[in-house]
């Protein structure tokens, strides 16, 4: 096996394999939306940096990329329902296309949040590229774009995703068990 060391009470969710012809769909129609025109990729820090690289490899389009840091008060998994902005973007956002790049939407208070933010600075449009959608637990009314895959209300790490910043660099998309949480 390559990558990371996998620990047995992981439970792949999603492999690689499946992650990487998904994301190569989603760069195919994010291609076709817009043709002929240049887009800013926004990563949400940290989660969403190993998926905005193998996406933006495959977008076939005039890109550049940015990247932003947010943190919602609260510890664990409980969110308050405040998002602070840690750091924001180094350029301009005026008039151009903007797609935010979150690893997954749960309860959707984050993106709401960067929405809003980025219709605030003229852009020309602003879309969500979500790989991962926990329907489920959606408080807010935000939906994404392009979505990965709709995945049940199970806590998953790998891929960018976390718990307490430990696997991140798992390769694959693991459900964690709750006695691990
Ligand atoms: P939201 O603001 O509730 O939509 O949550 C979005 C953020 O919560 C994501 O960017 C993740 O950092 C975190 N998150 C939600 N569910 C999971 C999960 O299953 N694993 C790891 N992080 C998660």
């Amino acid at each position: 096996m390559h990558g990371a060391p996998q620990s047995p009470e992981l439970r792949v969710l999603l492999t690689r394999e499946r992650i990487q012809a998904r994301v190569a769909q989603m760069a195919a129609d994010i291609s076709r939306d817009y043709a002929d025109q240049s887009v800013v990729l926004v990563g949400v820090l940290k989660g969403a940096a190993i998926f905005l690289s193998d996406l933006a490899r495959q977008i076939q389009l005039d890109a550049t990329f940015d990247f932003i840091s947010v943190s919602s008060y609260g510890s664990g998994k409980q969110s308050s329902g405040e998002v602070r902005l840690n750091k924001d973007v180094d350029q301009s956002m005026a008039n151009k296309n903007i797609i935010l790049v979150e690893d997954i939407l749960d309860t959707g208070l984050t993106l709401q949040f960067l929405r809003r933010l980025f219709l605030n600075r003229a852009p020309r449009s602003v879309k969500i590229a979500a790989l991962l959608d926990k329907k489920s637990r959606r408080t807010e009314p935000v939906e994404a774009d392009y979505v990965g895959f709709v995945i049940p209300d199970e806590f998953v790490v790998g891929y960018g995703l976390d718990y307490n910043e430990r696997y991140r660099n798992l390769p694959d998309i693991c459900i964690l068990p709750p006695e691990m949480q």
